[in-house]
């Protein structure tokens, strides 16, 4: 029987409308926060989808993170889901999540893990001035962006780069990378 996919996003979608153009089964796709991912993208292309809002985001506001983990995981569990693919999801989770799916959890990360771990991945590399980045799917593990790597393409940064265009054509990248090597992953064709 095939794999059930769900589609972990916080922000615009656009890897989610790549795996969607792409044809990727997806099975539900869960957001943290309203955002276009969901609202827009998922809706539109008629998705099941399960808003899962934070009680608080952002520094000095208590949160837990283990109770909101735990709860993700739950309802995962309950729709049946067996690879869970975060999409610019930006809850770092802590908790069972990484047991009960423990090697079922794949992250893109934009850059050349191990460098430039992190938030700003792009903002960093492009501040160190390094002349190839690129980006990284890897198994997300309890410690941020440093699971096994899966898949890897190299993007060079251009004389003239900011931070947007950067990521613009990393995202280019990921737009093909990820739905390829998801479907590989979870031996769909
Ligand atoms: C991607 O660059 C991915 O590497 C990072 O978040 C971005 C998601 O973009 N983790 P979008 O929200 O799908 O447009």
């Amino acid at each position: 029987m095939r794999k059930k996919i769900a589609v972990l996003v916080s922000g615009k979608g656009s890897l989610l409308e790549a795996m969607i153009k792409g044809d990727l089964p997806i099975d539900l796709v869960l957001a943290d926060r309203p955002c276009r991912g969901v609202d827009e993208i998922a809706a539109n292309a008629k998705l099941p989808t399960l808003l899962s809002p934070r009680s608080a985001f952002g520094k000095g506001h208590a949160f837990n993170r283990v109770g909101y983990t735990n709860e993700i995981t739950r309802l995962l569990l309950e729709a049946g889901i067996d690879v869970v693919v975060m999409a610019g999801f930006m809850t770092i989770f802590s908790g069972e999540i990484f047991t009960r799916y423990s090697g079922h959890i794949l992250n893109i990360h934009p850059a050349l893990l191990p460098a430039f771990k992190g938030e700003h991945a792009v903002r960093d590399a492009l501040a160190f001035g390094v002349k190839v980045t690129g980006t990284t799917v890897h198994v997300a593990t309890s410690e941020l962006d440093n699971g096994p790597i899966i898949a890897q393409q190299a993007v060079p940064v251009l004389d003239g780069d900011t931070e947007e265009t950067l990521h613009e054509r990393i995202k280019e990248v990921e737009r093909v990378l990820y739905p390829a090597t998801i479907r590989t992953f979870a031996g769909i064709d």
